[in-house]
């Protein structure tokens, strides 16, 4: 009877990364040119993935997850949540892509141009 009461809504994504959102507030960004973007937006404009849950990839900034490293943001991949990644800022993105499996930025354009 309970099941009856939940819905569920379709999402693109292949896995999802959560990417600490004080972190980045606490390092005042820590990545981009100028060193001030957050690595979400950072990771995002990066692999070229949008925001939304038709994206290739859902990359979601949440709340202090307890960690709290200094001068690195804790990342957790959704495929591998038993192992968080605490990417330093000014990380190279490329690196961060390939710690946490995902493939290169080419694979995630294509996608984003199909659709
Ligand atoms: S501030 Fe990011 S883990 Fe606590």
């Amino acid at each position: 009877m309970e099941a009856r009461r939940l819905k569920s809504v379709h999402s693109d994504w292949s896995n999802t990364l959560l990417v600490c959102r004080n972190c980045s507030k606490r390092m005042g960004g820590g990545f981009g040119p100028k060193g001030r973007t957050p690595l979400a937006k950072a990771l995002r404009k990066h692999l070229r993935v949008k925001k939304s849950r038709k994206a290739a990839l859902g990359i979601v900034e949440v709340k202090c997850l307890g960690v709290c490293p200094r001068g690195a943001v804790t990342v957790i991949n959704g495929k591998a949540p038993g192992e968080w990644l605490l990417v330093k800022a000014g990380a190279d993105l490329d690196c961060v892509a390939d710690a946490v499996g995902l493939p290169g930025s080419a694979s995630y354009t294509d996608e984003v141009q199909v659709s």
